[in-house]
């Protein structure tokens, strides 16, 4: 078990498992229907699997144009679910197909509300991959189109995802145990 930062970091899906699985998932992306694809990678969490899922995109015969947006959850006091944009992008999304990428689908509301917002602007189609599905946990409807691995009801760090700003470097997706 790898210790980093003195916390125990039990792994939950290697590098191999990943890079595994997001060729699959390249490949059924390949399948869609797809034209002037725009791949939407959600901040921060999502830059680590974008930045694999593309080049895998690539292999796979796809050549998408990638952009960045950040949204998050407004503060204490204020209607749950609801979002602010943080970064927006400038490309015009209207009559393209948007591949929304994010690490992982919990409630739902981040994807919701950016898929929402791209529909919104006209996207003739919106397609949603995650990395991780906490299917526990969605409230409401929504479903992601392609998904990586169902996930356990943890909170899971590494592979672009953080705890407190920590862990995002790790090369595979883990569990943080406590104190080493
Ligand atoms: P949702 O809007 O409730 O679906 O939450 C999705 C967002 O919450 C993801 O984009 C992640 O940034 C974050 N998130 C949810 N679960 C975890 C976790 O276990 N580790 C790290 N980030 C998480
Ligand atoms: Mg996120």
């Amino acid at each position: 078990m790898p210790i980093v930062r003195s916390k125990k970091i039990e792994v939950l899906f290697s590098a191999e498992e990943i890079a595994r699985r997001n060729r699959e998932l390249a490949e059924e992306i390949a399948l869609s229907d797809l034209k002037n694809l725009l791949v939407l990678s959600i901040l921060k969490g999502s830059f680590v699997f974008a930045a694999d899922l593309i080049r895998a995109l690539h292999s796979a015969g796809l050549a998408p144009e990638v952009e960045f947006i950040s949204v998050s959850s407004y503060g204490a006091g204020t209607t749950p679910g609801e979002l602010k944009l943080l970064r927006d992008i400038d490309t015009d999304v209207a009559g393209r197909d948007v591949l929304l990428i994010d690490d992982i689908l919990e409630s739902g509301n981040t994807l919701r509300f950016t898929r929402a917002l791209m529909l919104e602007r006209g996207a003739r189609n919106v397609a949603v991959a995650v990395l991780l599905d906490k299917t526990m946990k969605h409230k409401g409807d929504i479903e992601a189109d392609h998904v990586g691995f169902d996930c356990p009801d943890h909170f899971v760090v590494g592979y672009g995802m953080d705890v407190g700003h920590a862990f995002r470097e790790l090369p595979f997706v883990g569990v943080v145990m406590g104190e080493a």
